[in-house]
């Protein structure tokens, strides 16, 4: 089947996209307004896009109002210029997705959800207390690209919980994190607990070597 992108509806090629880009991590975004008031969503247009400098970015789509409007996280990090992206493992999954819900303005996800903050190292946004680890990030850019914002974010500082951290160097021991990924919609995530899989890269001569049996 072929799908001719300028025909089909913008949900179409929504639906076709997250089922196709899969699985995604899940950034479980805190960010604060210029009152400090904090707000909790999560996003799976997310990835790193750099390392040096270390940059992260989340695809924010503007909510469908009369008129399109930015979600509270794009508006907030654009007024505010911080964020902390909480990794989202299967033990968070179900308080990630209460942070999801449209609550009226005024309702606080993260009080909907029973989440507690704690202080940030570098930024004043808080980290959410259960989650494993956090990244701490300044607003690099933000791009406004059609009814989307893509906020790209500079990591500033990194937490992690000290039993995910592999004693013999920086690694972190992704099998015991338990995180999850987001499918196709429709409620759909994956685990990544025991489903590792070890493919180890190959130099160009073992390639050669293997090549010539
Ligand atoms: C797992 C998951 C991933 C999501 N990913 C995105 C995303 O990448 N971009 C987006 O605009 N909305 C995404 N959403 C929807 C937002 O979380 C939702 O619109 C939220 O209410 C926005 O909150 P805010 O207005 O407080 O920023 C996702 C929802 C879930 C449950």
């Amino acid at each position: 089947m072929r799908f001719e992108v300028e025909k089909a509806k913008p949900r179409e090629i929504y639906n076709l996209l997250i089922g196709l880009v899969a699985p995604r991590p899940i950034a479980l975004v805190t960010s604060m307004d210029e009152n400090g008031v904090l707000n909790a969503a999560p996003f799976s247009a997310y990835n790193y896009f750099s390392t040096d400098p270390p940059i992260v970015g989340i695809g924010v789509t503007d909510r469908p109002a009369v008129d399109f409007v930015p979600k509270d996280t794009a508006r907030n990090i654009r007024r505010t210029g911080e964020f902390v992206i909480n990794v989202v493992t299967e033990d968070l999954a179900e308080q990630m997705n209460i942070c999801a819900t449209d609550f009226p303005a005024g309702v606080s996800e993260l009080e909907m959800a029973k989440l507690e903050t704690v202080p940030s190292e570098l930024v004043k946004v808080p980290r959410i207390a259960r989650a494993h680890a956090a990244l701490e990030c300044r607003e690099h850019t933000t791009l406004e690209v059609g009814r989307s914002r893509i906020v790209l974010g500079r990591v500033v500082s990194i937490y992690v919980e000290d039993r995910y951290v592999d004693p013999a160097g920086s690694y972190i021991r992704a099998e015991e994190l338990h995180a999850i990924g987001r499918m196709n919609g429709l409620g759909a995530y994956v685990r990544t607990r025991d489903s590792f899989i070890s493919i180890p890269r190959i130099s160009y001569e073992e390639w050669k070597r293997r090549e010539q049996g």
